[in-house]
């Protein structure tokens, strides 16, 4: 029945998740960061290429009526599940399109507007060389001149110890011989534990094989299936990518990853010192894909890149806490070590976003005798997902409200096992990162005018199926959201 999926697994769904790293407002980071002239604006046409089950699209069209924003992807399953959400939730700027892209024909691929953005998050190191091309075609002829592209993919030599696992998968399933695919791989694990207990020399313990094999809670099947049952799983050297994506006239920016544009975040001395007799480009990245844990990139291409100052830009930039700030700077784990903010940097910025959303430049200049680093600062409070971009100041939108409200009452059976949801806001031009759990009370609270219902009728709505320790349990989760999180969703225009 899947004959026309040329060896990528269409048999069963991809996980329903919001990927932030695409949001057009967080790439807007990057730039600044980079010092690379690029802001989205009020009308833009954005794409997610390969875009599943379109969550991410939805989500960005229900945060921003003025864009256009298009899903293509070739399973009908994920386009039809994607447009029913669109059309539950009465969002018409969102447009899905069934199609394969190794394909389509360039008259095809010119029926699409320009786009301003284009995005390809977990495709291009899992689909073949024809689809390749087509993805290549599609960014040549229809990414604005001054378009951005963002690519997430499986980068080596990042991946490149996950190899043998990858064909252990693809050896072990094909002896299954009923099931999905998620089914399959689902089967093959505790063969797979077993081989991990015996240690053989050249299926090496990495991060993902020990996920795998020695974690209790399982990883989700359909995200196993769709990582390693592909015929066509290759990651890719970043210069081998950029060699591919060539006729598209693409500029590297950066990685949305922030610490990783940091090399004195990445770098001890010793490695420094040889990354400086590299010139800039691939050879530099490679240096970074030495030294970091990167199996997964985030890149940030423009075409046609212009640049800026990076401290003009950066100050500019306006930011709100998404999280509650705690007392301590957060931290981040980089090569070097960690990267956090001292008490004295951190207590008046922390005070500063609990009251309002502020710009870099105000942040920075709370301490003007430690003159701290934009990019250093950016990179810990966006880094560590404690600061959102703020592009607009307004307050909820009927748009968000409904996307928000269908989401919560469409995935209610799989939201409640896990996964990544946000909750459309138009404050952040995307998706403020949620549990379902957390989407579903936002909504009760949204709906139910200035005075809310107590943790109890609010748990009992969203959960009616349960009682007993298990309705206590739940409101205490409802309680403590209701204590921590209104004055953020107030923030970012949710409720
Ligand atoms: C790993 S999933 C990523 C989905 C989504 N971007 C996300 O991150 O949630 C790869 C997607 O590429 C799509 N795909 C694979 N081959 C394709 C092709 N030839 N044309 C269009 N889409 C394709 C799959 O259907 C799937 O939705």
């Amino acid at each position: 029945m899947t004959s026309w999926a040329h060896g990528y697994v269409a048999d069963s769904p991809y996980t329903f998740a919001y990927q932030a790293a695409q949001a057009p407002g967080n790439l807007a980071l990057i730039c600044a960061m980079m010092g690379v002239d690029w802001q989205p604006t009020a009308r833009m046409n954005v794409a997610d290429i390969g875009c599943g089950r379109g969550y991410t699209v939805n989500t960005l069209a229900a945060a921003n009526p003025g864009w256009t924003v298009l899903g293509l992807d070739y399973n009908p399953a994920h386009i039809a599940e994607a447009a029913a959400l669109a059309e539950k939730a009465r969002i018409d700027n969102a447009t899905f399109v069934e199609a394969d892209l190794a394909e389509m024909t360039d008259a095809e691929i010119d029926q699409i507007p320009e786009l301003d953005v284009v995005s390809l998050h977990g495709v291009w190191t899992w689909v073949s060389d024809p689809v390749r091309a087509g993805i290549v075609r599609l960014l040549a002829r229809r990414l604005k001149p001054g378009g951005l592209c963002y690519v997430g993919y499986n980068a080596l030599p990042g991946f490149g110890g996950d190899m043998a696992l990858q064909r252990l998968f693809r050896h072990l399933t094909a002896l299954q011989p009923l099931g999905s695919s998620p089914e399959k791989a689902r089967a093959v694990i505790p063969t797979i534990r077993a081989l991990h207990a015996s240690k053989p020399a050249n299926l090496l313990p990495t991060g993902m094989l020990k996920r795998i094999a020695e974690d209790e809670t399982e990883l989700d099947a359909s995200y196993l299936a769709h990582e390693f049952l592909t015929a066509h799983w290759r990651p890719v050297f970043f210069e081998d990518l950029c060699a591919d994506l060539a006729p598209a006239k693409l500029d590297y920016v950066g990685s949305a990853g922030f610490h990783e544009n940091v090399p004195d975040l990445i770098f001890s001395p010793e490695q420094r010192a040889i990354y400086e007799t590299l010139p800039m480009g691939p050879a530099r990245e490679f240096m970074k894909d030495l030294v970091l844990q990167r199996p997964f990139r985030r890149d940030v291409f423009v075409r046609g890149l212009r640049r800026t100052d990076p401290a003009v830009a950066l100050d500019r930039l306006v930011l709100g806490a998404c999280k509650t700030l705690p007392e301590k700077s957060p931290s981040i784990g980089v090569p070097v070590g960690s990267a956090e903010l001292g008490p004295d940097l951190w207590e008046p910025i922390a005070a500063a976003l609990r009251e309002a959303p502020q710009s870099l430049g105000r942040l920075r200049s709370l301490t003007p005798d430690r003159n701290p680093n934009a990019a250093e600062l950016l990179t810990v409070l966006a880094g560590a997902g404690f600061v959102l971009p703020v592009l607009r100041d307004v307050g909820p939108s009927e748009a968000t409200q409904r996307f928000n409200r269908a989401v919560a009452e469409t995935y209610w059976r799989e939201g409640r096992r896990g996964g990544q949801y946000a909750m459309a806001s138009p404050v952040t031009a995307a998706g403020l990162a949620c549990t379902w759990m957390e989407l579903a009370v936002a909504c009760q609270i949204g709906d139910s005018g200035p005075e809310w219902p107590d943790a109890e009728t609010i748990a009992t709505r969203i959960l009616p199926d349960i009682s007993g320790e298990a309705l206590e349990a739940a409101k205490g989760m409802v309680e403590e959201l209701l204590s921590e999180r209104p004055a953020i969703w107030r923030r970012f225009g949710i409720i």
